[in-house]
């Protein structure tokens, strides 16, 4: 497939996607998935879920469409065998994460990115805390006042997830060997990202980074949304 000009090197380009909003797009995004997509649309167990996933995919299809300057219905998605979609051949990278009623699509160019996105809720459960975070992270998250315990929680969690999911889930059993406190790993960068206050989001990414912008859908054109922020 094509190579592109529309996103630069060390560059994140973040959608952001209100799932309900799109309810009324159901049948014409499912028209753009492959067979395999639509299979596995109908395996889903719940409505909710079915629906997701086809509103995600068909606007992930939409997205690279534009990158890949070719037709949503024509790309070839494939999956690692730990699940990660990719598109073989290609210098765009990507990767997608939902969670209660919102998608993010983080995309990028030449080198792997993770990103997750997880609703917040008010209360946690501390034992999922201390079988999943390290050492550091619970230290971190029982020095904060209780009332900021669960917004921590999940901010850990979603940070994590970004790095599992950068790696395309090969450390997914190492999650207490590593810790996400201070945004940094090695030359790999996690930092957190905005989609809306009662949700936490975190996108993965090698060293260098210098932009993170916001892209998405204005009358049905996929554009830029605000300047890149670091
Ligand atoms: C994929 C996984 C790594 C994350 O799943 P999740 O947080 O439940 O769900 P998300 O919505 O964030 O991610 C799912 C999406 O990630 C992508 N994905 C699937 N497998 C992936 C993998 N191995 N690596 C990266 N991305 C993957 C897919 O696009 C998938 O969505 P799709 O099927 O609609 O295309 C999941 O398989 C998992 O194992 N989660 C474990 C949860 C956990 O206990 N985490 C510990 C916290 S540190």
């Amino acid at each position: 497939m094509n190579t592109m000009t529309q996103i630069l090197e060390d560059t994140v380009h973040i959608s952001k996607f209100y799932l309900p909003e799109h309810d009324k797009l159901l049948i014409e995004l499912e028209k753009l998935l492959s067979i395999e997509e639509k299979t596995k649309a109908t395996n889903y167990k719940f409505e909710q879920h079915k629906k997701r996933f086809i509103i995600t995919r068909g606007f992930l299809r939409k997205v690279l469409a534009f990158y890949l300057q070719c037709n949503s219905a024509d790309i070839e998605i494939l999956t690692t065998n730990k699940g990660k979609p990719f598109i073989d051949n290609s210098t765009i990278e990507f990767n997608v994460s939902h969670s209660g009623d919102y998608s993010v699509i983080a995309v990028t160019k030449n080198k792997p990115i993770g990103v997750d996105i997880e609703k917040a809720k008010d209360t946690f459960n501390e034992n999922i805390a201390k079988r999943i975070f390290s050492k550091e992270e619970n230290q971190y998250l029982m020095s904060l006042p209780e009332e900021k315990r669960a917004n921590a929680f999940f901010t850990i969690w979603a940070k994590k997830e970004a790095y599992i999911k950068l790696h395309g889930k090969s450390i997914f059993n190492k999650s207490v060997e590593f810790s996400v406190i201070s945004n940094k790993i090695n030359n790999i960068i996690i930092k957190e990202i905005s989609v809306h206050p009662k949700y936490k989001s975190a996108i993965s990414i090698s060293l260098p980074l210098r932009a993170i912008e916001y892209w998405g859908f204005d009358d049905g054109l996929y554009k830029k949304l605000s300047a890149g922020e670091m």
